[in-house]
């Protein structure tokens, strides 16, 4: 089914973005994970360059998928890339209301750019890349929530208590 662009921030990439790949990944022949040069982030938990190690680390297994950064618009970085379509997951209301409008303006201004949704497995629901980087400022990491990789990339950079502790 041709090539898609699964874009992000993937700061840090989590269980459920690697679950949307995945499935992406069987849909479509090639998968081209897009990862935001972004500026506007004032503090970002990873660099870019340790981002783009993450994501080729965890998709290392699947053969269809690459990873790649991207700066400016999404809509050049998908035509650049030779595909017209961009993939995202859906995982509550709220966040319907914020990509539809992404996926209009992304349609319209590249003249048929389609972003097409899947929804987030229920058991990924609550999982965001926000929510790992607000208990990494308090030097705690949820553990269910990132890749193996991410795990112990984090506990380099001296986030050491774990949510899984009390278990233990
Ligand atoms: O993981 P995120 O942070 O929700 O991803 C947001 C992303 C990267 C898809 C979005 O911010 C984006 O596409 N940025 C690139 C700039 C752009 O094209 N902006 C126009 C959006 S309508």
């Amino acid at each position: 089914m041709g090539v898609v662009v699964y874009p992000g921030s993937f700061d840090p990439v989590t269980v459920g973005h690697m679950d949307l790949i995945r499935r992406a990944a069987g849909i479509f022949d090639q998968v081209i994970v897009g990862i935001l040069v972004n500026s506007e982030k004032k503090s970002p938990l990873f660099s870019l360059e340790e981002r783009v190690i993450m994501l080729k680390d965890a998709c290392r297994n699947m053969e269809n998928v690459s990873v790649e950064s991207f700066d400016g618009l999404l809509i050049d970085f998908v035509r650049a890339k030779g595909s017209k379509t961009i993939i995202r997951g859906l995982r509550e209301l709220m966040d319907f209301e914020m990509e539809l409008q992404m996926a209009q303006v992304n349609r319209v201004a590249s003249g048929g750019i389609e972003t097409l949704f899947l929804p987030t497995d229920p058991r990924f629901s609550n999982v965001s890349s926000s929510v790992v980087r607000e208990y990494a400022r308090y030097g705690v990491s949820l553990p269910d929530f990132v890749p193996g990789n991410v795990l112990l990339a984090m506990e380099k950079k001296g986030i050491l208590k774990s949510t899984k502790q009390e278990d233990q």
